[in-house]
């Protein structure tokens, strides 16, 4: 990179030029009718509550313009975890370093701060961006059938760690805030079994993009030890009533997040696949019970599928 570009790192309140140029929050770059629009006019006017976020931002001095940025954002609920996103070079200067620059200045930012683990999602389609990443020490972590990735950069096994709670401190449920959202799509971007049978388009796919996720479309209940989340239930209406989930390492930080959710929610259902023993487990234990098994296929495979209700078990 030439020495014509300069890095700085933004926070709120961010420089009025720079407000101007941001090119996410303009309709022709991404439509208007985006969800993501009104989430990132919100970033811009923050600050968020719970969450530290800044803005890597480039700048060519001669010129005095804005050429590349990067928007990071850190819960203050789990500071060793960051999410990396819209990621952005000015077309006159790809190619001349000015990106790497961009991510360089925000991992030693991260890391200086504390930051362990980076996560970022991206397009399979995007290989210049994901062989930046990779060169970078990101991994991918898991792909949509659309072509969405998210890579994650983090200490081999600091993930498991971080989202298994301790199995003597208390663990509390209540609705989501704010300050969950970057755990909550760390926690849920990962190939682990209780995240195979999400349907796409409800917590599947919009899963990935927990800030602008319409989180009145179902009830949801996190639970949370010391503010740290480690588990997600939901119900989402459906025509057989409300259809129940539950995602999370452990089964007991799970059984907490389902039972605080079935106090606010009448009926409801769960499919879990059988061989699913964590999560079958914290259903039992949030007092549903099991109706039926049956075979059904799901993306080309059969999946024997344990269903659990409230009321009486199916043997009972
Ligand atoms: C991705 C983007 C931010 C990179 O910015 P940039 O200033 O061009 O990046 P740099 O010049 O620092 O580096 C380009 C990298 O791509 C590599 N590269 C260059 N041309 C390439 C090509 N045609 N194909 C694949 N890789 C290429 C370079 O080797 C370099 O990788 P390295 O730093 O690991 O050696 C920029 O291209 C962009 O804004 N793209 C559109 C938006 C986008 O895709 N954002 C990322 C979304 S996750």
């Amino acid at each position: 990179m030439s020495g014509d570009y300069s890095c700085y790192v933004l926070s709120h309140p961010f420089p009025e030029s720079f407000v101007r140029w941001y090119p996410y929050t303009k309709a022709e770059v991404l439509g208007e009718g985006s969800p993501w629009l009104r989430w990132l006019r919100r970033v811009m006017a923050g600050p968020i509550p719970g969450v530290n976020d800044r803005m890597i931002a480039a700048r060519r001095e001669t010129a005095g313009e804005w050429v590349g940025v990067v928007w990071v954002s850190v819960s203050l609920t789990c500071p060793e975890l960051a999410h990396f996103g819209w990621f952005l070079v000015d077309e006159s200067c790809r190619g001349e370093g000015v990106g790497g620059r961009i991510i360089d200045t925000c991992l030693d930012t991260l890391t200086a701060d504390g930051v362990r683990m980076v996560m970022l999602p991206t397009q399979l389609e995007n290989q210049r961006a994901i062989g930046m990443y990779y060169r970078r020490g990101w991994q991918l972590s898991i792909t949509d059938p659309r072509g969405g990735v998210w890579m994650v950069r983090e200490p081999a096994g600091f993930y498991r760690e971080y989202f298994t709670p301790h199995p003597l401190r208390p663990i509390h449920a209540g609705p989501p805030e704010p300050a969950d959202f970057v755990a909550l799509d760390y926690l849920l971007s990962r190939p682990a079994a209780p995240i195979r049978l999400l349907p796409l388009g409800l917590a599947g796919s919009a899963r990935f993009i927990s800030f602008t996720h319409d989180w009145e479309s179902a009830e949801y209940s996190v639970a949370r030890q010391g503010g740290r989340p480690v588990a997600l239930a939901l119900a989402a209406p459906t025509d057989e009533g409300p259809w129940l989930d539950v995602f999370g390492l452990d089964r007991r930080g799970m059984a907490v997040a389902m039972r605080e959710l079935l106090e606010r929610v009448p009926g409801g259902h769960a499919d879990v696949a059988v061989t699913d023993g964590a999560r079958r487990g914290a259903l039992e234990d949030a007092g549903l019970r099991l109706q039926s098994v049956r075979e059904r296929e799901i993306a080309g495979a059969q999946i024997g599928l344990a269903r659990y209700a409230r009321g009486a078990s199916a043997e009972e």
